[in-house]
C-alpha cells in the first residue's frame, strides 16, 4: 500500500481552483472508471453512504443497464439508487460482492479509515467485509496521517449507552452522545472526541468487544484496498 499514481485530469489548469465538492465529483467519476472493468450483467455492486458516494451514484445511474443490481450500506442510499431507477437487492442475497465503493472521514497511509459520520457506519462494515474489494473515495482533506482528529464514532444498543461511554473514557476517549440520531438499526451513536488511535486494528478489535457495542467506526481489520483521493494534484489512486 501507498503506491500512487495520478489519473489524466491530473494537469487540469483550474485544479487549484477546485471546491470540495468540484473534488468529490472528480473522485466519483474516477471510481466510475475504476469499476467500469468490472461490470457485467450478473455482477452486484456495494453502495456506501455519504455525500461523495451520492456523487458516485448519481453517476452510475448511467450505467445501470450495464450490471445487475446494488446493495445498500444505509437507507438513505437505497432510496438515492431506487431512485435512479437501479435495482437494490439485500445483502443476504448477493453473496460476495466483486467490489464496493464509500467514503471515509478519516484515511491514513496504511488506508486504515475512521467512518460512520453520517451514522452508517455498521452496514458500511457488512458491505465492506463481503466485497473483494474496497475503493474509497475522498477529498484531501480526509488524508491524515494518525486518524483520530475525526471523532471516533461508536454504535451502542440503547441500553448499553452510559455503560459503553465509561468504558470508553477507561480507554482515553471522551464519548459524547450524538442527540436525536437513530441509526437505521435503531440503534444510537456515541461520538469520541480527543482520541488520537495509535494502533487502529489493535483499538478496533478493543471498543468491539465492549458489551452492547455493536460495532465501531474504526475500518483497520478491513480497510480499503484502493483510494482514490481528490486534491490539488488532481485524482491520486493509491493501492
Ligand atoms: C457515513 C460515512 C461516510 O462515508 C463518511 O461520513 C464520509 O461522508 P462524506 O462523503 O459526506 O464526507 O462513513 O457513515
Amino acid at each position: 500500500r501507498g503506491a500512487s499514481c495520478a489519473y489524466p485530469n491530473s494537469d487540469n489548469p483550474k485544479r487549484a481552483l477546485m471546491t470540495q465538492d468540484e473534488l468529490k465529483e472528480a473522485v466519483a467519476a474516477a471510481a466510475i472508471e475504476e469499476i467500469r472493468p468490472l461490470l457485467g450483467s450478473e455482477v452486484i455492486i456495494g453502495v456506501g453512504t455519504g455525500s461523495t458516494a451520492d456523487r458516485f451514484i448519481d453517476r452510475l445511474a448511467a450505467l445501470r443497464d450495464d450490471f445487475k443490481a446494488a446493495v445498500a450500506s444505509s437507507e438513505a442510499t437505497a432510496k438515492r439508487l431506487k431512485s435512479h431507477g437501479i435495482d437494490v437487492v439485500e445483502m443476504n442475497f448477493a453473496g460476495t460482492v466483486p467490489v464496493y465503493v464509500d467514503g471515509a472521514d478519516e484515511i491514513n497511509p496504511r488506508l486504515e479509515m475512521i467512518k460512520g459520520g453520517g451514522a452508517a457506519l455498521t452496514r458500511e462494515k457488512i458491505v465492506a467485509a463481503c466485497a473483494q474489494r474496497f475503493v474509497c473515495i475522498a477529498d484531501a482533506s480526509k488524508r491524515v496521517d494518525v486518524l483520530g482528529d475525526f471523532p471516533l464514532p461508536v454504535e451502542v444498543i440503547p441500553m448499553a449507552r452510559s455503560y459503553v461511554a465509561r468504558e470508553l473514557v477507561k480507554l482515553g476517549a471522551t464519548p459524547v452522545y450524538r442527540e436525536g440520531v437513530v441509526t437505521d438499526n435503531g440503534n444510537q451513536i456515541l461520538d469520541c472526541y480527543e482520541f488520537m488511535i495509535e494502533d487502529p486494528v489493535a483499538m478496533e478489535a478493543r471498543i468491539n468487544a465492549i458489551v452492547g457495542v455493536v460495532t465501531n467506526g474504526l475500518f483497520a481489520a478491513r480497510g480499503a484496498d484502493v483510494l482514490l483521493l481528490g486534491g490539488p494534484q488532481g485524482v491520486e489512486r493509491f493501492e
